[in-house]
């Protein structure tokens, strides 16, 4: 019994640290943690030209010399155009080290994707892979967002 509650403390320790975001398909590397600042559970609202900030903890399982963010957009299941701009797509630029990484090691990325809706009220699904040396996923995870 004492075991019992003692774990559900933890659980919830644990929830309340990040924010419980989606797992990406095809069993790609999901994130040891997600904080997104102002969002505690999905979707996180993101004004209309605004920047959805966030800050990822993972830990590639093969070492890399690089890290590449790509971000997918979509509504109701239709890719929507989005262009990763320069200051998110190298991750070796904003993570809390330098590359190389080794295999195994934790570190954390932290990113603004601008967004820029053509309507609001919407809420668009954000995908966001990190990919490391021949372009094997290190990390993928996705978030709900509603544009406002
Ligand atoms: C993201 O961060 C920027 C700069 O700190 C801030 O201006 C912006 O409002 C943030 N976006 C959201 C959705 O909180
Ligand atoms: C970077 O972040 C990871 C994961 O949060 C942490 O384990 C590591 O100690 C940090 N490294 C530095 C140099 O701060
Ligand atoms: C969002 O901002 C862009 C750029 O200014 C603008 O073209 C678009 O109409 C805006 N969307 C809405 C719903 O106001």
């Amino acid at each position: 019994m004492v075991k019992q509650i003692v774990a559900l403390v933890v659980v919830f320790a644990a929830v309340a640290q990040g924010l419980d975001i989606i797992q990406c398909s095809n069993n790609r590397p999901s994130p040891q943690e997600v904080i997104i600042p102002g969002c505690t559970s999905l979707p996180c609202s993101v004004p209309n030209q605004s920047d959805f900030n966030f800050s990822v903890r993972f830990a590639p399982t093969f070492p890399t010399n690089s890290l590449t963010v790509d971000v997918r957009a979509s509504l109701l299941g239709l890719f929507l155009p989005y262009e990763v701009p320069d200051h998110l797509r190298n991750g070796c630029n904003n993570i809390n080290t330098s590359c190389p990484l080794a295999a195994g090691q934790s570190v954390t990325l932290t990113g603004n994707a601008p967004v820029e809706a053509p309507l609001t009220g919407v809420t668009v699904t954000m995908e966001f892979e990190i990919t490391g040396d021949g372009g094997q996923v290190a990390v993928c995870f996705a978030a709900t967002v509603s544009l406002t």
